[in-house]
């Protein structure tokens, strides 16, 4: 019944996630006993296979602690210079809680007025010098100034001060501090760590977090902290990016293009290796067979795959090259489980059934953008358009982005004219990714149990050996496949 996988993909057809459908099997086992837990790459094993893509409107420290939290991973995207790159890797690994509140240091002398013209800053905390690493003497929240009518008030003049009891260790976990907050019956505490002011936890936040379903311990390194990886390119200024994200102490680098199979990709593969003997590289991206060898023969820990494929991606419209990302996942991993080496099926996922769909093809992990962006952690403010409360956006490879400086993912070096290969747009508001990724994972292991795969191994074992079978959907059959036939509809998953 049905077709194997290696016949369906051998037949001229580029298919997305949307043109296939398993077929059941059969269910020996209940739900919770299915394993996400996975590689992204050689050395790094995540519990829950989710990754954040690297663009400016999805990872940032915010999202990758997130990420790390729920047991996946987060990928800091470079259209920064490389010190603020190193920056955001530094902040996701001072801290042991999935919150962010990025606080601002300033002297006692500064003017209030001053501090306040960025909406997402609670709080300025006061300290002897006005930097991160001197005496806190103490803060000032949002709404202490919001009220104030003296333009030339001064911090101090206005500042909570605080005892010395305010700080607790950057290692603390969410039930640490929970527990401390309540003890010292304070609104808010300092996260510290070697003498420097890290961050400020409120007690507001702990209670939204606390709210969210349970966490595990993450994705922890062996020196305790959480892991994180970085995009870098492939020029020689990005040799120099790399020694930054090194010293910062990152898990994992991922080399961003979008045709991963150049000599370029290759040199710096080999440079990586030799140079950091120790540190993960992902190559790609790649869609076929003979660009994941050459990448693995170059020495690549994991791969990345999609071309094209992504929601705000322009790729094979303006280039005409590509794949269908079904097609895509299963060719490379195909290939790539030969030599051990984990695949990210990148770009393309717009609910559980995709990510279902790209595990089960052979990817050990998904790297998703869109599915992100309009969550709480994805960088930029919400607004509100249509009655919608929206997040932006944006391909690395539109011309908003590339002007910002992420042009060489798209362009060859000595490229004077500019052609954009993604869009700017914005997605709906989706809360917290600690409280969606945790019901889409519960979604992705019951399509598990549907198949009768307790495991990714076992997911790919059965599809290899013929035993998961597939057909494509014809375009009624897909519509057959969504709602249909109602006047109007809820879209509500959990
Ligand atoms: P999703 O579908 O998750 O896709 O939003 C995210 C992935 O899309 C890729 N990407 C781009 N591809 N032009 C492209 O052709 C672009 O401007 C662009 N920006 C991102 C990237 O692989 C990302 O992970």
């Amino acid at each position: 019944d049905g077709f194997a996988a290696e016949k369906l993909f051998n037949q001229g057809y580029s298919y997305t996630y949307d043109d296939v459908i398993f077929l059941p099997h059969y269910i020996d086992f209940p739900t919770d006993a299915v394993s996400l837990s996975t590689k992204l790459s050689r050395n790094i094993s995540l519990s829950t296979p989710c990754v954040s893509s690297p663009m400016d409107t999805v990872t940032e420290s915010y999202m990758a602690t997130a990420m790390a939290a729920l047991g996946g991973m987060g990928i800091i995207h470079s259209n920064t210079t490389p010190p603020e790159q190193a920056d955001a890797v530094r902040s996701v690994k001072s801290r042991r809680v999935p919150i962010l509140s990025n606080p601002v240091f300033k002297s006692p002398d500064s003017l209030i007025v001053d501090q306040f013209d960025d909406d997402s800053l609670p709080c300025v905390i006061v300290t002897e010098s006005g930097t991160a690493t001197s005496k806190v003497l103490g803060y000032v929240f949002k709404s202490d100034w919001m009220s104030l009518s003296d333009k030339e008030a001064k911090l101090v003049d206005y500042m909570h001060t605080v005892d010395s009891k305010i700080s607790v260790p950057w290692n603390y976990d969410l039930a640490q501090i929970d527990a401390y907050l309540k003890q010292q019956d304070h609104d808010f505490v300092l996260l510290e760590k070697e003498g420097e002011v890290v961050d400020v936890i409120t007690k507001q936040e702990v209670e939204r977090v606390k709210g969210y379903p349970k966490l595990g311990k993450g994705t922890v390194g062996s020196d305790g902290k959480w892991m994180v990886g970085a995009a870098i390119g492939t020029r020689q200024s990005d040799r120099e990016r790399l020694e930054h994200l090194v010293k910062a102490g990152v898990d994992v680098v991922v080399l961003d293009s979008s045709q991963g199979n150049s000599i370029y990709q290759i040199e710096m593969i080999k440079h990586i290796k030799q140079t950091y003997p120790e540190l993960d590289v992902i190559g790609g991206n790649v869609v076929t067979m003979y660009q994941t060898q050459n990448l693995i023969e170059a020495g690549a820990d994991g791969l990345r795959v999609g071309m094209g494929s992504g929601s705000i991606c322009t790729t094979q419209e303006v280039c005409a090259v590509g794949r269908g990302q079904a097609t895509a996942v299963y060719k490379v991993s195909s290939i790539a489980a030969r030599s051990g080496v984990p695949v990210i099926a990148d770009g393309g996922i717009s609910n559980s059934g995709h990510i279902v769909k790209a595990l089960t093809l052979g990817a050990s992990t998904v790297m998703m953008g869109s599915f992100l962006a309009g969550s709480t952690e994805a960088p930029g403010a919400y607004q509100y358009k249509n009655g919608y409360r929206i997040k932006k956006y944006r391909g690395m490879g539109s011309l908003e982005a590339m002007t910002k400086g992420s042009d060489q993912r798209y362009l060859g070096d000595t490229a004077k004219l500019k052609i954009a290969q993604g869009v700017v747009g914005a997605v709906a508001d989706k809360g917290s990714v600690l409280r969606f990724i945790p019901y889409t994972m519960q979604a992705v292991k019951q399509g598990f149990q549907d198949l009768g795969a307790s495991s990714l191994q076992s997911a790919h074992d059965l599809l290899r050996s013929k035993t998961l079978r597939l057909e494509v959907r014809t375009g009624a059959a897909q519509v057959e496949g969504g709602v249909h036939g109602l006047i109007s509809y809820e879209k509500k998953a959990f």
